[in-house]
């Protein structure tokens, strides 16, 4: 090869490798996301996450409180985690620099004489919003944050932060007993692929079959209502598939009808409701973006039926596992970038998803309420 058509090569090479590196991610900003359980911040331990391709430093005050910056010093971009945290402040391990940890503002440049005129407050780290819910840290991606090109400068929030997400409790008063389990697997897929598959009703008698749960030639013909919701959509109140024996079990123990209902939410939230008479049971899931080509499900669950915890466990650990070897085998396949299809019924939903993301950033990018891509009540039906 000559050295001219060398050069040609490696430029394109490069070119490539800049607009992959540089290519949107598809990942949805000015949203919660779950970063860690709350088990996993402990003492003056400083922890790292990643969410969005941010990597970010989470730690709690000696008063509790939960907080997250992004995991660079603002001076000359070595993580913050190799610093030393003293219950309020973070110190830089390379020129001893000191920030808050709940505003980031910088507190300390030990290197300043009485002569330097800096404005050490008017420094900031990164900094995100964290609440912790359900015993998870939740931090708020603002994509104001990612876009302070001047992280010195400090960005400035939205003036409207959403409350963190909760998971329905359907306690009647405080005393009220129930259960609740956090389990969570990691998938070598984009979000979006995760998302898609958590809410895909087709790969049940495939992927999850099992004597407890349903068997292959159980498939049979459904039809379900949804409504639009804001922000997502509703699979309506209804009673559960009867070839599920859990479903079976709870209608004979309160011998009153089960009905569930299965919202998804944007960004990435899967919620399910199961009631019969008083006992109920609540989960949630969502997949969360940590690269694009890695997302992590955080499953949480909380019932007041007689279920134990351990049991539990054993059966949804092995759904999850199903699902996530589903998901490396199907990454495998992505790899090469193959063309996909969706089809209806059964893909109506993950249409829905990829119309309400769409809508959702096209309302942000003219200020114009959001579209909903459902205009009223929809019956769909597939076979599963
Ligand atoms: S790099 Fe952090 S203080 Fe200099
Ligand atoms: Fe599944």
């Amino acid at each position: 090869m000559s050295e001219a058509a060398r050069t040609i090569l490696q430029q394109n090479a490069e070119v490539a490798r800049e607009t992959v590196g540089d290519a949107d991610p598809g990942f949805l900003w000015d949203f919660w996301y779950p970063a860690l359980r709350s088990s996993e911040i402990r003492g003056r331990k400083l922890t790292t996450a990643v969410l969005l391709e941010v990597p970010l430093v989470l730690g709690r005050t000696t008063d509790g409180k939960a907080f997250a910056m992004r995991d660079s010093c603002p001076h000359r971009g070595i993580p913050l985690s190799y610093g030393h945290f003293d219950g309020q402040t973070v110190e830089c391990s390379y020129h001893g620099w000191r920030f808050d940890a709940c505003t980031a503002r910088c507190v300390v440049i030990p290197s300043l004489t009485n002569q330097d005129k800096l404005k050490v407050e008017r420094i900031f780290a990164g900094h995100y919003p964290c609440e912790e819910r359900d015993g998870y840290v939740w931090v708020y991606m603002s994509a104001g944050e990612r876009k302070a090109v001047n992280a010195a400068a400090g960005a400035r929030l939205p003036d409207a932060i959403p409350v963190a997400p909760a998971l329905p409790l359907f306690t009647t008063n405080s005393r009220d007993k129930y259960k609740i389990t956090h389990l969570s697997c990691e998938l070598p897929s984009h979000v979006d692929q995760g998302i898609i598959g958590l809410m895909d009703p087709a790969h049940g008698p495939f992927v999850h079959q099992s004597w407890y749960w349903r068997k292959r030639h159980s498939i049979h013909e459904k039809e379900k209502q949804f409504e639009p919701i804001p922000n997502g959509f509703r699979m309506s109140k209804h009673s559960p598939s009867s070839n599920s024996l859990p479903y079976q079990l709870l209608k004979r123990m309160t011998g009153e009808p089960v009905t569930t209902t299965i919202d998804f939410v944007l960004p990435n939230q899967r919620l399910e409701e199961i009631h019969s008479g008083k006992l109920w049971f609540s989960s949630r899931a969502t997949v969360t973006p940590v690269r694009r080509d890695l997302c992590r499900i955080d499953f949480v669950a909380a019932w007041n039926v007689f279920l134990p915890v351990w049991l539990f466990r054993v059966f949804a650990k092995k759904f999850l596992r199903q699902d996530q070897e589903t998901m490396i085998r199907q990454a495998e396949g992505l790899k090469h970038d193959p063309r996909l299809m969706l089809i209806d019924d059964a893909d109506r939903p993950a249409k829905w998803y990829f119309a309400l993301k769409a809508n959702l950033l096209e309302s942000r990018r003219t200020g114009a309420p959001m579209v909903h891509p459902m205009d009223g009540p929809v019956t769909l039906r597939w076979r599963s």
